[in-house]
């Protein structure tokens, strides 16, 4: 078809009067719509080719007076004061209503510049929308990533490329309650409406909670296993056993590196572990797995025997030809045997060392595999995974070997029978630092998630990284962003991050990110065919983010404080779980 804007003598400005290569003046002659004119708005200009309009932004709306005497003669003649309206624009590229075999094409650039007296027409409404939309004009309606409206009309939806988006890892960035999470329930609730969607969302502060309650809910929810969910058999509680975590992980948290033994202690370990691996094995009768299994494969042991064969180096006497001497690891592993056992008996970890006996069945692991990335008809597409009870310290650990994990096994999957996954990193600041910050369990969790940065794309994983505090959060993974949500922004270490990642046309937007209302964002990328600002919808009021502000004026004088309350918050302090 190719007539995505039509233009009506309504929205005509102007004609071009003045045009060089940097930028192109239009008298307005229309000035109706004068007071609708605003900087950083889009105009299209007529070329000599039927088929092609330039599209360019509003840089200046200039108002000239004129003074002129009514009777020159006539020292006390009247004066008369005319004005004339005149736009300054600078010229982003072309569209093609038809371009060879295509429709509907825009192109960054300009190849031909207009002539004087071109008609130039504003761009808003149903031909905003369209123009903006071209990305994705051939999605079904109900499918569209809807995210909002356009600041410049908001009559006109913004809708972006959902598979550009997801595709090759996005941020979204704003100071504090700026609106991120909002966004984020948002962005799930689109995505909900696909058949077989798949995003695993690592939600820091339980508030994505509402989303999957009530009769509508649109996901499944999951938690680490905190203290409390030890010994219950909660089926949303997840735990990730020791024997999920590779080699490297297990060491980052518990040799430490300074000991002169440390050497020793993690080639016993490593040895010893591949051992016990292989005794599973044999006794699963998993006779090719056993050919090619490696320290590092997912496969249980009992931590209790790994503890004896520890034990058994660090007491073991050598053979000497009179008599017993000093054994060859004698000794050498006792600092390390008291940095496991406490680990093991710490119940913050305990959703890693002390898994039930179900968990420590062979085919655990596929099971929780296909309830994370699998489908199950009536379970939703989305999780949401409660990182709310894991202390700090171990919090990257728990993400790095969960993504780590998912990763893993889209990697080794059967390349056609792929699905697709992102992974929603929410607070990304707290367990994907930047490097130097960083300690060795945390640089382990790096690894993982800069790995799936660097090559998720090719095995359909993603990454969409959300953070208050840009300046922190890794730079391997936000440089491998395509895609940017950026909401309101006041620290300058963060719009500095900001600023290096846009492309330098945009670098001057930076200045009105401080600006931005709650909800209004900034978005550039491959999913939106223009930077625009626009105006995010709100989620469903049963789908908010439970991270609603508290008015404290108003509750200082409302809401008595509870002292039922603080006792029972001691006792969960102890417990170390909400109860
Ligand atoms: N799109 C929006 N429109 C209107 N208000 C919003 C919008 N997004 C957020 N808010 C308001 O801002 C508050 C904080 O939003 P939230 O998403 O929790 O911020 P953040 O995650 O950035 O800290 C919300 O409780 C809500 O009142
Ligand atoms: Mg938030």
């Amino acid at each position: 078809m190719g007539n995505l804007l039509v233009f009506s003598e309504n929205d005509m400005l102007g004609h071009v009067t003045h045009v060089d290569t940097e930028q192109i003046i239009i008298e307005i002659e229309n000035s109706n719509l004068m007071n609708k004119i605003c900087v950083g708005n889009l105009v299209a200009i007529e070329t000599s080719k039927q088929h092609e309009n330039l599209i360019a932004l509003i840089d200046k709306v200039t108002r000239k007076y004129m003074e002129t005497y009514m009777d020159e003669d006539n020292e006390i003649g009247e004066m008369m004061a005319s004005s004339t309206d005149y736009i300054k624009v600078s010229v982003i590229g072309t569209y093609y209503s038809v371009y060879g075999s295509v429709h509907d094409l825009f192109k960054r650039g300009v190849e031909t510049f207009p002539q004087i007296e071109s008609k130039c027409y504003e761009i808003i409404g149903q031909n905003l929308q369209n123009f903006m939309n071209i990305l994705g004009k051939d999605i079904d309606t109900d499918k569209r990533l809807k995210i909002g409206s356009f600041m410049m009309d908001t009559s006109a939806e913004a809708v972006l490329d959902g598979n550009k988006f997801f595709q090759r890892h996005a941020a979204v960035l704003g100071s504090t309650g700026s609106g991120k999470s909002w966004c984020v329930a948002n962005i799930l609730e689109k995505a909900s409406k696909l058949k077989y969607t798949n995003i695993i969302v690592f939600d820091m502060h339980g508030e994505y909670k509402s989303l999957t309650e009530g009769t509508d809910a649109i996901a499944q929810s999951f938690k680490i296993a905190g203290p409390g969910d030890l010994e219950t058999s909660n089926d949303d509680a997840l735990f990730l056993p020791y024997w999920l975590l590779n080699r490297e992980e297990l060491l980052s948290m518990i040799l430490d590196r300074s000991d002169s033994n440390a050497p020793n202690q993690a080639s016993r370990f490593t040895l010893h572990i591949r051992s016990l691996k292989e005794a599973t094995l044999t006794r699963e009768g998993k006779t090719d797995t056993l050919k090619t299994f490696t320290v590092d494969s997912p496969i249980p042991f009992l931590m209790t025997d790994l503890l004896e064969l520890l034990k058994d180096d660090d007491t073991r006497k050598g053979m000497g030809k009179n008599g017993p001497i000093k054994g060859e690891w004698e000794g050498k592993l006792t600092r390390f045997i008291s940095r496991l056992e406490t680990k093991i008996a710490d119940k913050t970890y305990g959703f890693m060392f002390q898994p039930t006996d179900e968990i420590q069945m062979y085919n655990w692991l596929a099971n929780l595999a296909c309830r994370l990335l699998g489908y199950q008809s009536g379970q939703k597409g989305i999780k949401i995974i409660d990182f709310s009870e894991v202390p700090s310290d171990v919090l990257p650990v728990v993400t790095g070997t969960l993504a780590r994990l998912l990763y893993d096994i889209q990697f080794w999957m059967n390349e056609q029978k792929r699905t697709p996954f992102t992974l929603v990193c929410d607070e990304a600041h707290l367990y994907l630092p930047i490097k130097e910050d960083a300690d060795a369990v945390q640089k382990q969790a790096l690894y993982n998630f800069e790995r799936i940065a660097k090559e998720g794309r090719k095995y359909g994983v993603s990454i969409l990284a959300v953070s208050q505090r840009p300046a922190d959060v890794s730079k391997t993974i936000l440089s491998q962003c395509n895609n940017f949500v950026v909401l309101r922004l006041t620290n300058e270490r963060d719009k500095g991050v900001i600023k290096n990642l846009l492309p330098d046309s945009l670098k001057s937007t930076i200045e009105f990110l401080p600006l931005l209302d709650v909800g209004e964002a900034l978005v550039v990328g491959d999913a939106i065919l223009l930077p625009s600002k626009i105006v995010l919808d709100k989620p469903l009021e049963t789908h908010r983010p439970i991270s609603a502000t508290k008015d404290f004026w108003d509750e200082w004088d409302n809401n008595e404080p509870d002292n039922d309350a603080i006792n029972e918050a001691i006792e969960a302090l102890r417990k170390q779980c909400r109860g």
